[in-house]
C-alpha cells in the first residue's frame, strides 16, 4: 500500500501510484477500490484507472473535492495509505459494441477513462462528450481523446468547447443517426439522468456508471443502496453499472445530500489545521 509515484495532472487532480500486487493481479474495467487515506478517518471509493500486473502497482486518479481526497493528495512517494480493498465492484463488460457514445462529467471523466481505453481496445468506434460548469473541471481532455474517434466539449459558461450541457451533443449525434451499439455515462446525478431521458427517446441502451456514498464497498452497510427496476440494489457489489432507463435518479440525489453539511465541517477542519502547519512553518523559518 506504498506510494510509489505521485503526479499532480491540474490543479486540485492528482494521480497516485499504488504499490498492490494482489489487486493489481485480478483489477478490471469498471472496478475499484475503497481506501482510507490515514488512520483516523473516513473510506473513500476511487476507480482503478490502470493496473500494471508485472509492476504490481495500481493507478488512482482523484479530484480534490473535499476533506478525504485533499488529505490523499498530500501524500508522496514512499507514504502509505492506512487501508486499501479492492478490486471491488462488477467489471463492465467490454466487446466491440460497434459505434459507441461516452459521457463523462466531472470527477466521473477520471472513472471514464478506463473505460474509454477498454473499449478502444475491443475495436468500438466511440465518440467521448464531456461536460462541466467551466473548462477548469472538464479535467483529463487530453487522456480521454488518446482513445476516442471524435470529441465534443460543453461547458455552462462557454470557457471550453460549446457553450451548454453534454445532452446538446448527445441530441444533435441521435438525430443524425441512430446506429450506436451503446451510450455509456458517469458523471453528476442530474446529469445521468437528462443523459437517461435523451436516450430513451431514440431506444438506445444507455449504461450509467452510478456514485452514491460508500462504505465499506462488500455489500454490508447498505449505505449504497440505490432503487433499480423497482428493486434494491447495493451499488458496491451489484454495480456500479446499471441500465439508466431503470435508475432512481431522484432518490440516488437525495440520499447524495444527507452529509452536506458534515463534509462542510471537515473541509473546515482541514482548512484551519493545514493553515496552522503553513504558520508554525513560516515561525519556524524565521
Ligand atoms: P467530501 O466533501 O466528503 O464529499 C464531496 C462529495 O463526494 C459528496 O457530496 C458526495 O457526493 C461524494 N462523496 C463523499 N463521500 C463519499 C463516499 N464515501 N463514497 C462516495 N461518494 C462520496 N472520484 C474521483 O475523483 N476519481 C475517481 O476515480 C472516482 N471514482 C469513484 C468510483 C465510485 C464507484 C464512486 C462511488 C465514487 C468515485 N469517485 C471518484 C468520487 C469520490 O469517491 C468522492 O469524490 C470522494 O469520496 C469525496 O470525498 P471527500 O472527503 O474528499 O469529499
Ligand atoms: Fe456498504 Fe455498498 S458500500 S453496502
Ligand atoms: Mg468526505
Amino acid at each position: 500500500m506504498k506510494v510509489i509515484a505521485k503526479e499532480r495532472i491540474a490543479e486540485n487532480l492528482t494521480k497516485l501510484v499504488i504499490e498492490s500486487p494482489l489487486i493489481a493481479k485480478k483489477a478490471l474495467p469498471g472496478q475499484f477500490v475503497v481506501l482510507m487515506a490515514a488512520k483516523v478517518g473516513e473510506r473513500v471509493p476511487l476507480t482503478i484507472v490502470d493496473a500494471d500486473r508485472q509492476k504490481q502497482t495500481i493507478t488512482i486518479i482523484f479530484q480534490e473535492v473535499g476533506y478525504t481526497t485533499r488529505l490523499l493528495g498530500t501524500l508522496k512517494p514512499n507514504d502509505s495509505l492506512y487501508s486499501l480493498v479492492g478490486p471491488l465492484g462488477k467489471p463492465t463488460p467490454i466487446k466491440n459494441y460497434g459505434r459507441v457514445i461516452v459521457l463523462g462529467g466531472g470527477v466521473g471523466i477520471a472513472e471514464l477513462l478506463p473505460l474509454v481505453r477498454a473499449l478502444k481496445g475491443a475495436g468500438c468506434t466511440i465518440t467521448s462528450i464531456l461536460g462541466g460548469r467551466t473548462a477548469e473541471l472538464v479535467i483529463l481532455r487530453d487522456q480521454v481523446k488518446e482513445f476516442s474517434d471524435d470529441m465534443y466539449i460543453t461547458t455552462d459558461d462557454g470557457s471550453l468547447g460549446e457553450k451548454g450541457v453534454v445532452t446538446d451533443p448527445l441530441k444533435r449525434l441521435l438525430d443524425e443517426s441512430s446506429d450506436y451499439g451503446l451510450v455509456f455515462c458517469v458523471g453528476p446525478v442530474p446529469m445521468m439522468k437528462a443523459v437517461s431521458e435523451v436516450t430513451r427517446l431514440f431506444k438506445i441502451k444507455i449504461v450509467v456508471c452510478l456514485n452514491p456514498i460508500m462504505v465499506d464497498g462488500t455489500g454490508m452497510c447498505g449505505c449504497c443502496r440505490v432503487t433499480v427496476g423497482g428493486e434494491t440494489k447495493f451499488t458496491c457489489v451489484d454495480g456500479p453499472d446499471f441500465d439508466g432507463y431503470e435508475v432512481d435518479f431522484d432518490e440516488l440525489m437525495a440520499r447524495q445530500k444527507r452529509f452536506v453539511q458534515h463534509e462542510k465541517q471537515a473541509m473546515c477542519k482541514l482548512d484551519k489545521q493545514i493553515n496552522n502547519e503553513a504558520s508554525w512553518e513560516r515561525n519556524d523559518d524565521g
